[in-house]
C-alpha cells in the first residue's frame, strides 16, 4: 500500500464566511483539473465551517477544522466538539499546531487527549510537531519531536494508525519565508516515522513556508506525503497552482 499524499490549507485566522465563499467559488472548478492523486483539504475558521460545508458538499475537497475540544460536550465555555464539527461534514482536524500550543495551553497531554477523541469520533486528527528555533540550535529537534510524537500517539492502536496524519512543522519556518531544507526535513519525518512502531503508512506533511515554488523539492523526499500549508493556502490560484506541483515524482 502507498501512503497517501495530502495537501491541507491551514487558514489559522483568515477569512470570513464571505471570503470563504468567494475562494471556494474561484478555487473549486480548478480542482478537476488538479491531481486525483492528492487528497486535498481546507481548514476555515469555525464560523466558515458551514458557509464551506454546503460548498464541499458532493466535491473532491475535503473540510477541516483548525482544532476541537477532547470532550463530546459540557461546559468548556468558547469550545467546539467532535460532533459538532462531524455535523457540518467536517473530517479532519488540526490537533496540536505550534501557535496553539504557544497562545492557547495546548499541551502534550491536550494534544494526546484531541487524538484519541477525533479518531474515535471517526476524525482524521492531523497531529503537529516542531521545534523551536532555540530547540534546534541546542541539537534538540529529534529528541522534540520524538516526544511530541510519542505523547500524541500514547494509547493509540496499530490498527488507528492509518487513520491519523503527522505534520512536522519546524515553528523558526511557520510564517517566517524561511523553510527547511528538504533533505533535512525528511531527516526529521524518518525520525517521526521511526518514532513508534506502525506509522510505515502514515502520511507526514511538511508544514513552514511552503509554497508552489518549493513544494516539489519536498515531494521528491521520501518520507514527504503531501504539506500543510498556511500563507501559500489563501489565494486560491496559488493554493491550486501548489497542488499541482505537488504530484510525487
Ligand atoms: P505557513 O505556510 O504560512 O508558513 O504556515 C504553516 C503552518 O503553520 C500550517 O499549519
Amino acid at each position: 500500500m502507498s501512503v497517501k499524499t495530502i495537501v491541507a490549507g491551514n487558514w489559522k485566522m483568515h477569512k470570513t464566511a464571505a471570503d470563504t465563499a468567494a475562494f471556494l467559488d474561484a478555487f473549486l472548478p480548478k480542482t478537476g483539473s488538479l491531481p486525483e492523486s492528492i487528497e486535498i483539504v481546507v481548514a476555515p475558521p469555525f464560523v466558515s465551517i458551514p458557509t464551506a460545508s454546503v460548498r464541499l458538499r458532493d466535491t473532491r475537497v475535503h473540510l477541516g477544522a483548525q482544532t476541537m475540544h477532547w470532550e463530546l460536550e459540557g461546559a468548556f465555555t468558547g469550545e467546539i466538539s467532535a460532533p459538532m464539527l462531524r455535523e457540518f461534514g467536517v473530517s479532519h482536524v488540526i490537533v496540536g499546531h505550534s501557535e496553539r500550543r504557544a497562545y492557547c495551553n495546548e499541551t502534550d497531554r491536550t494534544v494526546h487527549l484531541k487524538v484519541r477523541t477525533a479518531l474515535e469520533q471517526g476524525l482524521t486528527p492531523i497531529v503537529a510537531v516542531g521545534e523551536t528555533l532555540e530547540e534546534r540550535n541546542a541539537g534538540e529537534t529529534d529528541r522534540r519531536v520524538i516526544e511530541q510524537t510519542r505523547a500524541a500517539l500514547d494509547g493509540v492502536r496499530a490498527d488507528q494508525l492509518f487513520r491519523l496524519v503527522i505534520a512536522y512543522e519546524p515553528i523558526w519556518a511557520i510564517g517566517t519565508g524561511r523553510n527547511c531544507d528538504p533533505h533535512e526535513a525528511d531527516r526529521v519525518m524518518a525520525t517521526i516515522r521511526g518514532c513508534r512502531d506502525g506509522l510505515g503508512d502514515t502520511p507526514i506533511l511538511y508544514g513552514g513556508s511552503m509554497t508552489a515554488d518549493n513544494v516539489a523539492a519536498y515531494m521528491q523526499q521520501r518520507n514527504v506525503n503531501g504539506g500543510l500549508v498556511g500563507g501559500a493556502s489563501l489565494d486560491p490560484d496559488g493554493f491550486a497552482a501548489l497542488i499541482a506541483n505537488a504530484v510525487s515524482s
